[in-house]
């Protein structure tokens, strides 16, 4: 995608997704653009900082749907459901909906921007670097306001720099079980799962950032 064609379908985006999501939801999505593009630029990059934008603008496309809007696209897109544990978990489902959205609608073929888009709400053990920093994002964008963000934010972009992509995301995931944990919600074992991964994976010792 060359300059043009980035813009072009920026614009685009920008002018079915305004009115669809409202203010608030509008406003989330270019502050997980925001925060992806900064993230994506410490690769240095250029193709994936573009490929951050696109599946951060589009990844709660389908999210101001209700449960049952969100289940006819599936049907009428796939002509067949989802497992029943993602069909009737709008939380999940909305994923789904808004890759077929990005690809139906606006002729998305890039298979990272798909599954970042698809699995940004759970992620999954062996994430590319563009659903690894759409995870993030969608996490700590500017945003985002909970008790300790600025101070989360401020550890993610210092791992992001000194440890790397995988340590930051290790906070991530560590502070969303945090979170749960203490919210007493049920945490699904995708993330017990992709801490064990990437505390197996990363070998240097970074215990001063986490
Ligand atoms: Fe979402
Ligand atoms: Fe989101």
């Amino acid at each position: 995608m060359n300059d043009k064609e980035f813009l072009s379908l920026r614009n685009k985006i920008f002018k079915y997704l305004r009115p669809l999501l409202g203010a608030k939801l509008f406003a989330h999505i270019r502050g997980v653009e925001a925060a992806a593009v900064q993230l994506a630029a410490a690769s240095s990059n250029y193709g994936l900082i573009q490929k951050c934008a696109v599946a951060a603008l589009l990844h709660d496309a389908a999210k101001s749907f209700t449960l049952d809007q969100m289940q006819r696209v599936v049907k009428l897109s796939r002509g067949k459901a989802f497992p029943k544990e993602v069909m009737q978990n709008a939380g999940l489902l909305h994923g789904h909906v808004s890759a077929i959205i990005a690809r139906d609608k606006f002729k998305i073929t890039d298979r990272a921007i798909i599954s970042a888009i698809k699995r940004h709400t759970l992620g999954r053990p062996d994430m590319n670097a563009l659903e690894k920093i759409i995870f993030i994002s969608d996490y700590i964008e500017p945003n985002r306001r909970f008790k300790g963000i600025e101070e989360l934010r401020g550890r993610v972009y210092t791992a992001l720099f000194s440890y790397g992509l995988d340590c930051a995301l290790l906070i991530v995931v560590r502070d969303k079980i945090k979170t749960l944990a203490a919210m007493n919600i049920r945490i699904d074992k995708t993330l017990p799962a992709i801490e064990k991964r990437l505390t197996s994976k990363i070998t240097k010792n970074i215990s001063d950032i986490l």
